[in-house]
């Protein structure tokens, strides 16, 4: 099975990608809906419940393992690669990283997510260290995930948000913008129709999962194709809000999950 974890719903944007280059694979996903929003929390919160998180999918046969959420990406990754060596970890970052780089002609990258992920720095120094003449334009976004997860996609108190977010984006002539957050997918038409329309949007999900499939392909006996009769498995550590809705928009249908907390106590 392909293991995937995020802080709660918005992960079920990369499970879409995924399926959609990967539709041959069976998913167990976990949500940490009991502790979100992790854009806001520690490095060392999200590292210790990533951590636990990752254990808790490989003990029920994930074969590798995608970190869906930016923040745990940013926060937590490269200790996950440390701690469970031998493990395939994928995440968001590196991914983006490529693409931008392949994108960019004027130089010039903006990265839009949660303020743990800006805070974190990584994107910034990832960018650098590939090419120090990169200029990169770093904006928090912290009020998109509540009103995606209201289901206010269209609404006009998010298109202001949006306009207000992206403005300094805007005016530092960015040619390549990075949504690096599991809910911003859902905003891409907005975004992209907010942002200059020369300005190419990137989505680390749709890369993602083609870097699984690469990966998939060229390790062939790494994880079995899913049974026929087989259901992907979707579990959250609380009742998930409003996942009808995400789903919906993610699916086209409604999911089936189960609410389990395996780390209380
Ligand atoms: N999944 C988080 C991310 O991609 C957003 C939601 C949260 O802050 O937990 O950064």
């Amino acid at each position: 099975m392909i293991g995937i974890f995020d802080s709660g719903v918005g992960g079920l944007t990369v499970v879409k990608e995924i399926l959609r280059y990967l539709p041959d694979y069976q998913i167990i996903y976990f949500g940490d809906s009991a502790r979100l929003p992790y854009g806001t929390r520690s490095a060392s919160f999200v590292k210790k419940y990533s951590e636990k998180i990752t254990d808790w999918l490989l003990c029920r046969n994930a074969k590798i393992i995608i970190v869906a959420c930016n923040t745990a990406s940013s926060l937590a990754a490269d200790f996950l690669k440390n701690k469970f060596k031998g493990v395939p970890v994928f995440e968001m970052i590196n991914p983006a990283i490529t693409e931008a780089l392949a994108t960019t002609k004027n130089k010039k990258i903006g990265i839009i997510g949660t303020r743990g992920t800006i805070k974190s720095n990584l994107y910034q120094q990832k960018f650098l260290k590939a090419d120090p003449s990169l200029q990169i334009f770093s904006q928090p976004c912290p009020l998109l995930v509540p009103l995606v997860e209201e289901g206010m996609l269209d609404d006009k108190v998010t298109i202001e948000m949006l306009k207000t977010y992206l403005q300094p984006l805007k005016k530092e002539g960015i040619d390549t913008l990075v949504l690096a957050c599991t809910h911003y997918p859902l905003l891409k038409k907005m975004i992209e129709d907010i942002i200059d329309f020369d300005v190419k949007v990137i989505n680390p999900a749709e890369i993602l999962a083609k870097q699984v499939k690469t990966y998939l392909e060229e390790n062939p006996f790494l994880v079995k194709k899913m049974k026929k009769g087989s259901q992907h498995k979707f579990f959250f550590s609380d009742e998930p809000y409003n996942i009808e809705k995400i789903s919906q928009l993610c699916f086209n249908k409604k999911i089936n999950f189960i609410v389990k907390n395996p780390f209380d106590g």
